[in-house]
């Protein structure tokens, strides 16, 4: 990675340096992909709880980051706050809900002087009041509410916003997780992007189609330079769960682990299936994720059309996670090859980390059959 990213991850938000570094663990649940501008007090705290009991804060997701239309305009100080039909007791206290809990609480808001959902979702333009101009108040507020979490949607508004939201909320002292979505290509070099937060969204929002998840997949690949600890191409909320069928969501969730996206589930944690919250909470596959390195996967071979070979090293010595996608609608047989895909030769063991399986040694490389619209993730660890 080239030094002035490494240099730019240590200066997003407040906090120690090992925190910010650590700020990969940055998985949670976010709000938009199931409710939209429909949230409220009941709704956060009773999907938090469902969060605790189902695994899932253990399994890694920490951050419960509200998104829109949890505000109400600003006071008779210029203080922005927040709506009190939604949110009876406060955000104060619903971050200590939160942190009751051993969650982490993530709130939104804009460079504009309205936010998106003014825009687009028809939130009241007196109540869905940006942070354009008020960077520095709005930072402190959410400091004083204990957020560790902010997601800033440029919203049509001022990218100049990031810069100064982001130094308003260091200058909090807080260690805040730094969320942007610059709404790609317009004036902002990807370049500065590692310098100017912890995460940047790359593509417009997701869909719970296998299409969208492709064509975002595609759009967040060619910014896999910018990825390493404490800075990530962040490929949106995760659409699992919601209409796909499993072996598209576990392709879909196999690929933001492989791209070291955020994982933030999209979906109503209080109702998931058994096998939606077996593919969230499959440990081996977040590990891929979390991987201490922060490398994001690259496409190494496309061995026909549609048949893609997906790798990166992993932190532990001689350790690569390896992706066979199979985005066609036909079962194909798969392959990687330890030289061409690898860079090396001889031996290696095999472990399925879906079916969480050992599948032994093998010389060369490695072939299965792979389902339609579906992928096989592999650890190959080199033997000799
Ligand atoms: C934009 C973002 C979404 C969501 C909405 C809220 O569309 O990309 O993720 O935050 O705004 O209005």
């Amino acid at each position: 990675m080239p030094r002035f990213l490494r240099r730019a991850a240590h200066c997003v938000s407040g906090g120690s340096s090992r925190e910010r570094r650590r700020a990969h663990a940055a998985n949670g649940l976010g709000w938009w992909n199931s409710f939209r501008c429909k949230v409220n007090e009941r709704l956060v705290e009773s999907t938090a709880d469902a969060i605790v009991t189902s695994g899932m804060r253990d399994a890694g997701y920490r951050y419960v980051i509200l998104d829109d239309c949890w505000m109400a305009g600003r006071d008779a100080h210029g203080r922005l706050i927040e709506n009190r039909q939604r949110f009876p007791s406060g955000m104060a206290a619903l971050g200590r809900y939160l942190h009751a809990r051993g969650l982490k609480f993530g709130i939104y808001s804009s460079a504009n002087t309205v936010t998106c959902a003014v825009i687009w979702d028809h939130y009241p333009k007196t109540l869905g009041t940006g942070s354009l101009g008020h960077e520095v108040d709005d930072a402190r507020t959410f400091a004083t509410w204990n957020v560790d979490y902010v997601k800033y949607d440029r919203c049509i508004g001022d990218t100049r916003s990031f810069a100064t939201m982001r130094d308003a909320l260091r200058k909090t002292g807080r260690a805040i997780v730094y969320s942007t979505n610059p709404e790609f290509a317009f004036n902002i070099d990807p370049r500065a992007l590692p310098g100017l937060a912890n995460l940047w969204r790359i593509a417009p929002d997701i869909f719970p189609t296998w299409s969208s998840v492709l064509s975002t997949l595609d759009a967040g690949s060619q910014y896999a330079v910018l990825a390493g600890p404490g800075h990530w191409n962040d490929f949106d909320m995760l659409e699992v769960g919601r209409g796909m069928t499993p072996a598209e969501d576990r392709a879909h969730f196999s690929m933001w682990a492989m791209e070291a996206s955020p994982l933030i589930a999209g979906n109503d944690v209080r109702s998931q299936t058994v096998v939606t919250k077996a593919i969230l909470t499959n440990r081996e596959v977040i590990a891929l994720d979390q991987d201490a390195r922060g490398e994001q996967a690259v496409l190494r071979e496309e061995t026909g059309p549609g048949l893609q070979v997906w790798a990166k090293r992993l932190s532990e010595k001689n350790t690569y996670a390896v992706v066979l996608l199979n985005r066609t609608g036909q079962r194909r047989l798969m392959y990687v090859d330890w030289y061409y895909d690898l860079g090396f030769s001889g031996s290696a063991s095999i472990r399925d980390l879906w079916q969480h399986a050992d599948k032994g040694s093998f010389a060369r490389g490695y072939a299965t059959l792979v389902p339609a619209h579906s992928a096989t993730v592999l650890k190959v660890v080199r033997t000799k």
